[in-house]
């Protein structure tokens, strides 16, 4: 008996009773690993000095999905106001038929690219002529270099939109804020010529002028035609560009909590029946 307890004793500590709940910590530390799939990427710097306006976004949530609605009036909003000065180099047509995007039709996506041109390969004289846009053809580009788009925009550079919610702080709420914020300069500002006051901006002068305007874009699904709606639907579109697998990277988290799950319990009952005779 005494030899027993003394054996118990100076067994390791899987064998006693405080030890029993590290499986269980096991498994909640695997459940926060998880959980962190469903999180990287999606993390929110905070904004600068000036608190953002924030609204609730169906893709924020950790299993939250984009709403396609939202992301083809976005692309809308996108080719018909802001692609005049901005490019989105790194996507292409195809893009906007892929699952976890705006989900257009293939033949949906084929005639909107047609809309567009692009040089083509030389023809049987060397000549290069254009021709149609297909859907494996990059968004088009407003201005051949960075010194036509700084020429044709007071000497600023409108960056490209691939990125840009990744690429501020604040997210899609600073691009909301930011498309939303332009107001009157507040007395006794001077506003210089060819800036725009904006609430969100950093240095508030901004050499965008205000691209949204009431019923600038038309909408055919009933959506109202406001600047807050156009605001909402483009930054959607545009979060969207930042991280187009943001919806599998989500559904993935998921299937990885699941078998976490499950592992840490298979392992919890391996355990159990493995030391079931040394107790
Ligand atoms: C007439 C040209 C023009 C149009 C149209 C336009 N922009 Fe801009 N945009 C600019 C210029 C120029 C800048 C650079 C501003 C600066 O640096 O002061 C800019 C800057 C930006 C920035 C960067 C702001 C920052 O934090 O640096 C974002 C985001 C942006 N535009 C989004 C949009 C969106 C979205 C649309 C469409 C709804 C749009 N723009 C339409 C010219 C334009």
């Amino acid at each position: 008996m005494t030899t027993q307890m003394n054996e118990t004793d100076a067994r390791p500590c899987i064998f006693t009773r405080a030890c029993r709940v590290v499986p269980f910590i096991g498994a909640a530390a695997i459940v926060a690993l998880g959980a962190m799939f469903l999180t990287i990427g999606g993390a929110h710097a905070a904004g600068g000095s000036v608190e953002l306006k924030e609204r609730s976004w169906s893709f924020e949530a950790p299993f939250g999905t984009f709403d396609r609605s939202a992301l083809r009036r976005g692309y809308k909003v996108y080719a018909e106001v802001c692609a005049a000065c901005h490019s989105m180099d790194l996507i292409k047509f195809r893009n906007l038929a892929e699952p976890g995007g705006p989900e257009f039709t293939e033949e949906e996506v084929k005639v909107i690219a047609a809309d567009y041109t692009i040089p083509a390969e030389p023809d049987d004289y060397g000549d290069i002529n254009d021709r149609a846009r297909i859907p494996a053809d990059p968004f088009p580009a407003p201005f051949d270099n960075e010194n036509a788009a700084r020429a044709s925009n007071g000497g600023a550079y409108p960056p490209d939109l691939s990125m840009i919610v990744k690429a501020r702080n604040g997210n899609e709420n600073y691009l909301y804020s930011l498309l939303t914020g332009y107001e009157e300069a507040p007395a006794g500002t001077d506003v210089p010529a060819g800036m725009s006051y904006n609430a969100y901006f950093a240095g508030h002068f901004i050499a965008m002028a205000n691209p949204l305007s009431e019923e600038i874009v038309d909408y055919e699904d009933g959506a109202p035609m406001t600047v807050d709606q156009y605001a909402k639907d483009v930054t959607t579109f545009l979060t969207w560009a930042s991280e187009p697998t943001r919806e599998a990277r989500h559904r993935l988290g998921f299937q990885v909590m699941i078998f976490l799950l499950v592992f840490a319990g298979l392992m919890y009952f391996t355990m159990r029946k493995v030391w079931a005779d040394a107790h």
